[in-house]
């Protein structure tokens, strides 16, 4: 079912692609990519955390050719984009410029300037790792086109390369990771301090993940994630701690106050939920896995600040729903989605209570979706991906 939708999809971005630029000799070649949803573990990736995430079955799927004109070209959700040089320029086009120039930095890979078109059914802007996804995919594709592989280890360090050092953006390693290196049927347990990932088997029966975008745009290039990086290391030199993971919350009370001690009390207690939600998934205990969920939640919203009053009121509703067995914010916050695990058959339910608090709330236009947990590139695009 999955590679059937994958398949439309890059069908879909092929005829973009010709409805952008018109027909050309030259084939063109797709690459499509997952999004991911973290279960526990939200802004702990760059201090040394513990994140359970897994990807989902929403994707973007990105179309190349080499370009007729030398130009760089790109065409996404009706809007275009063209200049003579790949460089970032605040636009649509820079995470997939920068995923070429990612590929000839990294691997000396030869290539060309191209026209690209990009179809997606994971909503940008969410939370939910749409510029991840869309670098790697657009990575995959240029692959593909140049007859190279990469292992998925270097593939997800060529693509925080490219959003992080290229575009500019200070995000840390757990977007890529997993979208490179989820499997089906899995969580990953990904330990940022020394890189190793876990897979941790799907043992729920009966729930499902929810997810309600509020359509308040997040924005992890925004100052606020940039204040919390700058927080969260400016606290960690206080406690005079080499990495969060030698420091507990008692330290963290006892070395701290004000704003400082709640960044990094959130930081230790993260890492800390993430490893009892692993074990409770593999338990198959999603009570369990729901309150770890929403004390997540309730710790980005006070401690770490990352709320907004739209998330909070989905969240709520969520919460309040009856088989709803917990909710958070997904992602970096600001603006973006909520996540919830819900008994299977209050799903829908679910879901129109957290659009309708979005709608109240909110001044975006909001939707939800039931999220399946499916496999990384390293799967589902293993000609290119070792
Ligand atoms: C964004 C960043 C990630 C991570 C999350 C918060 O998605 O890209 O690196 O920091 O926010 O967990």
């Amino acid at each position: 079912m999955i590679a059937e939708a994958a398949e439309a999809q890059a069908r879909e971005a092929v005829a973009a692609l010709e409805g952008a630029f018109g027909p050309s000799p030259a084939a063109a070649m797709t690459g499509t990519a997952p999004g991911r949803c973290t279960l526990v573990g939200e802004h702990v990736d760059y201090a040394d955390g513990l994140v359970l995430v897994c990807a989902i079955d929403l994707t973007v799927t990105v179309a190349v050719r080499p370009s007729a004109d030398g130009h760089w070209h790109a065409v996404s959700a009706g809007r275009r984009v063209e200049r003579d040089h790949p460089a970032a320029a605040g636009d649509i086009g820079d995470r997939l410029f920068a995923a070429a120039l990612a590929l000839r930095q990294r691997i000396d890979a030869a290539v060309p300037p191209l026209e690209m078109a990009v179809v997606a059914s994971l909503p940008e802007a969410a939370g939910l790792s749409s510029s991840a996804a869309l670098i790697v995919a657009a990575m995959i594709s240029m692959l593909r086109r140049e007859g190279r592989a990469l292992g998925a280890d270097d593939l997800a360090a060529a693509a925080l390369h490219a959003e992080r050092e290229l575009v500019g953006v200070p995000c840390g390693p757990l977007d890529h990771r997993s979208v490179v290196s989820s499997l089906e049927n899995a969580a990953l347990l990904l330990d940022c301090r020394d890189g190793s990932l876990e897979r941790v088997g799907w043992g729920l029966g009966g729930v499902v993940l929810v997810a309600c975008d509020t359509g308040d745009a997040h924005d992890v290039g925004g100052a606020g994630y940039a204040e919390r990086r700058r927080q969260a290391a400016e606290a960690l030199r206080l406690l005079s701690a080499a990495s969060y993971r030698e420091v507990d919350a008692e330290w963290v009370e006892a070395a701290l106050e004000g704003v400082l001690q709640r960044r990094a009390r959130h930081i230790v207690t993260e890492t800390e939920r993430a490893g009892r939600a692993a074990a409770a998934l593999r338990a198959g205990d999603e009570t369990r896995l729901g309150e770890l969920m929403t004390a997540s939640g309730r710790s980005l919203r006070d401690d770490y600040e990352v709320g907004t009053p739209t998330l909070d009121a989905v969240v709520a509703a969520a919460v309040a729903h009856p088989g709803c067995l917990g909710a958070r914010l997904v992602g970096a916050g600001f603006g973006g989605s909520a996540v919830a695990v819900v008994v299977e058959g209050a799903a829908a339910g679910c879901r129109r209570a957290m659009e309708a608090a979005a709608a109240r709330v909110g001044e975006g236009r909001p939707r939800s979706w039931v999220l399946r947990p499916g496999p990384g590139v390293a799967v589902t695009a293993a000609d290119v991906v070792r």
